[in-house]
């Protein structure tokens, strides 16, 4: 056989997990500033606070090099040509993958309702233009001393979701995909009347479900054709090299088998382990169903997109078989409530007699 047995897999994995020592690394500086002149500017003062540099001239440029490069913090500035600043903030502030990416708002008044809702927002910093070099050198130091801290107390589970992050940024068709899943998978939650703690993992294990895939070969994540036999085997590894990823987490009791069970599927076909029906554990159901209907309506190299209501119509078609009818329910219904659907009745079967 060409590939490793899942042994060798898993073994190899962990050696490529080890971060790099972060002393050897400069602290980079993500500026979001649509004004080159400005921008420039920064980025020298900047480079004066011993610091390196990117920047992204508008919003959604700004949440793509955050997924790619992880920066260690954000200069945001408010008025971008698509997406404000404090949207900008807020987005990242939600997002587990990026919430601890600290934050300084830079407005170009002097606005105590720009200074609230930066504080609403979630940033840890506001400044005004023109910036002051001293001012924002001491708050950048301040923070990334901050940061640094919080990764040294939280050292697997900030590695893990920069692994997330790696794998959702190493597939340019998935780009949200994790973030859309976890909104999707929370409102079924919620809906089910999941605890806090069921409901956390359920989010976590929707951002981590395939974080094994860090250690698939890309070509065969990339395919755009059907999978070989091997390739399908190498490819199913990735549910358990992701269940050994997030050991580590303090909630890795709950999370593990969503990310470990998430292919399983209601008929007992799926895989790693063949679990059937209620066996499967709910998180894992649900996920499942979330991650289908994200496939589905996105672009992927091997599917067109469907709208909304056609890929719930598919879901229905597979419920009951490969999904959890109940949680197709539950998700159908949420749908319609936001309007998405057009329908969250399920089709009646067309009869051939
Ligand atoms: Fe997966």
């Amino acid at each position: 056989m060409w590939f490793a047995p899942e042994s060798r897999l898993v073994d190899n994995m962990q050696y490529e997990y080890q971060p790099e020592p972060s002393l050897s690394k400069p602290d980079t500086i993500l500026i979001v500033e649509d004004n080159k002149d400005v921008a420039e500017s920064l980025a020298a003062l900047i480079e004066e606070c011993g610091c390196g540099s990117c920047t992204a001239f508008d919003g959604r440029s700004a949440l793509r090099l955050v997924a790619q490069n992880s920066p260690d913090l954000i200069l945001l500035d408010v008025n971008l040509p698509d997406v404000d600043g404090f949207t900008i903030c807020a987005e990242l502030k939600r997002n587990e993958l990026t919430r601890l990416i600290p934050v300084i708002i830079i407005t170009a008044f002097a606005d105590r309702s720009a200074q609230l809702k930066s504080i609403q927002a979630g940033a840890e910093g506001y400044l005004q233009k023109p910036v002051d070099a001293e001012e924002l050198n001491l708050r950048i130091q301040s923070l990334l001393r901050a940061k640094r801290l919080n990764d040294s107390l939280e050292p697997a589970e900030s590695v893990i979701f920069a692994l997330a992050r790696m794998v959702e940024a190493k597939d340019e068709y998935t780009e949200g995909h994790l973030q859309r899943l976890a909104t999707y998978a929370s409102a079924i939650g919620a809906r089910l009347n999941l605890s806090n703690i069921a409901l956390t993992a359920l989010r976590y294990g929707a951002l981590l479900h395939d974080v094994g895939k860090v250690g698939i070969d890309e070509t065969i994540i990339r395919k755009p054709g059907r999978l070989t036999i091997e390739e399908q085997y190498v490819m199913q590894q990735h549910t358990l090299i992701g269940e050994r990823i997030v050991a580590p987490l303090r909630m890795a009791a709950r999370v593990g088998p969503i990310v470990r069970h998430h292919h399983e599927r209601w008929d007992g076909g799926g895989y790693p382990d063949g679990l059937a029906g209620h066996d499967i554990p709910l998180g894992a159901r649900i996920v499942a169903v979330v991650d289908a209907f994200d496939a589905m309506t996105t672009q992927r190299p091997y599917n067109k997109i469907l709208s909304y209501q056609a890929a719930l119509e598919r879901l229905w078609e597979g419920a009951g078989s490969a999904w959890d009818l109940d949680v197709v329910t539950v998700f159908a219904g949420w749908l319609a409530d936001e309007g998405l659907v057009r329908s969250a009745v399920r089709p009646r079967r067309r009869s051939f007699s």
